[in-house]
């Protein structure tokens, strides 16, 4: 299963790689583009709330959310003394709020993990209903360049503070297969536990088509964290869209 042992972890690998508060900014500077200024924000599959905390502490009203229970325990200890924060367990396939949002953001490639075209389509269609009218849909997912060629059939050895881990990679009928092998230092000793998990490689065209199918207006597709247009050599792919 993916996120479980692995979530424990997840902030030591993952901060090295990932400035979240750049992509924090990244998405202010994209509601200044376009002329919104959200109050109350959704974000899906959050993770051990590392974005989420940025919008806390600039008092944005943020819901999140996300499958692994082992993530957002994680999440909760970060985020509950904050009052203007709400930490729920759902997927994104069939989540649900008795309210509506004025931007819904998802980051770090969590739409890939929807490993169906069918499903996406009902997750795009769900978040279009939670949306307020002009609402704003921020998400990105690793480009299909990345999974097939980058991460492809390659593996990956890193040999970090008190981890060391594999992460062996096969990519087969537009899936990649992520085979992760931790040892982890504790007590004394490295204990091993293995996470097994699956992306989905997306084309933007599939993407900005089910878009548009849904109804969601103003679409742009940008590279990484930039307000560049992507190209076919783009290893993450911002997309925005309105209702
Ligand atoms: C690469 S992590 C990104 C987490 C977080 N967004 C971040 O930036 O650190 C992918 C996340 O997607 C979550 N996820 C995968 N499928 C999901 C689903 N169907 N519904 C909700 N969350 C999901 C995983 O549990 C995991 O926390």
């Amino acid at each position: 299963m993916a996120y479980e042992e692995f979530a424990e972890v997840y902030d030591r690998l993952m901060t090295e790689d990932i400035d979240y508060e750049k992509w924090y900014k990244f998405i202010k500077n994209i509601y200044n583009e376009y002329n919104v200024r959200p109050y109350n924000i959704l974000e899906m599959a959050c993770g051990t709330g590392n974005l989420t905390k940025y919008f806390a502490k600039d008092y944005y009203n943020i819901s999140c959310f996300d499958i692994s229970e082992d993530m957002l325990s994680i999440a909760y200890k970060k985020l509950r003394n904050y009052k203007n924060v709400c930490i729920r367990h759902m997927n994104m396939l069939d989540f649900k709020f008795n309210k509506k949002f004025q931007s819904i953001i998802s980051i770090c490639d969590s739409i890939n993990y929807i490993l169906d075209i069918e499903d996406l389509k009902k997750v795009f269609k769900n978040v279009y209903n939670h949306l307020e009218d002009k609402g704003i849909f921020v998400f990105d997912i690793n480009s299909y360049y990345k999974l097939s060629n980058i991460i492809g059939n390659n593996t990956f050895i890193y040999d970090e503070k008190d981890v060391f881990y594999t992460w062996e990679n096969e990519f087969q009928d537009n899936i990649a297969n992520f085979y992760l092998t931790f040892f982890v230092y504790r007590k004394g000793m490295y204990e091993r536990f293995d996470e097994f998990h699956q992306e989905r490689a997306y084309r933007s065209d599939e993407i900005i088509d089910l878009l548009k199918e849904i109804g969601y207006k103003n679409i742009s597709v940008y590279d990484g964290l930039t307000f560049n247009l992507s190209s076919t050599k783009s290893t993450r792919i911002n997309f925005v869209a309105s209702k």
